[in-house]
């Protein structure tokens, strides 16, 4: 079951849409005006770009789903579109203006939105009541980051992350798409060019260790 049977669609008629799209249009924009680092880009992600970075996943599985760098929640919907009924999200933002924006347009009992960086996600997900997630999508701006804090970003994410689940990244530079090849077991490639700027997209799985046990023998 998907979110739209738990929660009445959240933009009720076109003008809904139109006005919320313009919203956080304009949230976006100023967050990326007061740290420009930080937010990296300009324009959210489109629609092909999310489509293409979802579409591998194994919904019926998902129990939670941790997002870092939701923004204004490009990707944040749509994720709730397929996430099941009984499963969390738990969406990881620095920037305040994001967070309270998030917490205030998106009423679903299985978002939990944390203003704070994406390194400290395994305590984040321990105290959202959990051991591992199965899947971690980030829109961080990795080559923005300092290196030893995009590094144990996704070493965390590593350690966090359950066996046979993934990490994805799109980033318009290959720096998340690098690290995740230092750090992942298998990792497959796309590029998604309807989106501004184009954008390379990356999956890291971690090997499910009785496939590797029996790939072994
Ligand atoms: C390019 S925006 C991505 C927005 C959105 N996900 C999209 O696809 O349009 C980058 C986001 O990462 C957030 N961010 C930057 N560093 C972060 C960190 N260390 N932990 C969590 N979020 C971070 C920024 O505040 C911003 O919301």
């Amino acid at each position: 079951m998907t979110s739209s049977h738990l929660n009445p669609p959240r933009a009720r008629s076109s003008r809904d849409g139109l006005l919320r799209f313009a919203r956080s249009a304009a949230i976006f924009f100023r967050g990326f005006l007061e740290h420009p680092g930080m937010v990296a880009s300009v324009v959210p992600s489109s629609k092909s770009t999310i489509e293409a970075m979802l579409a591998p996943l194994d919904w019926s599985r998902c129990r939670l789903f941790v997002e870092y760098g939701p923004g204004v929640g490009t990707f944040t919907l749509p994720i709730l579109d397929r996430l099941p009924a009984d499963a969390t999200l738990l969406a990881i933002d620095t920037n305040a203006r994001f967070v309270d924006y998030l917490r205030e347009t998106i009423d679903d009992p299985r978002l939990k939105v944390v203003l704070g960086s994406a390194e400290d996600v395994e305590s984040f997900v321990r105290a959202a009541g959990h051991t591992h997630a199965d899947y971690v999508i980030s829109g961080l701006p990795f080559s923005s980051l300092p290196d030893d804090v995009a590094e144990r970003i996704v070493a965390a994410t590593y350690a966090v992350t359950r066996d046979g689940g993934a990490f994805m990244t799109y980033q318009f530079r290959p720096t998340a798409r690098d690290l995740t090849q230092a750090h992942f077991e298998r990792v497959e490639t796309g590029l998604a060019l309807w989106n501004v700027p184009p954008c390379v997209l990356a999956w890291g799985w971690k090997q499910d260790a009785l496939a590797a046990r029996e790939a072994a023998e």
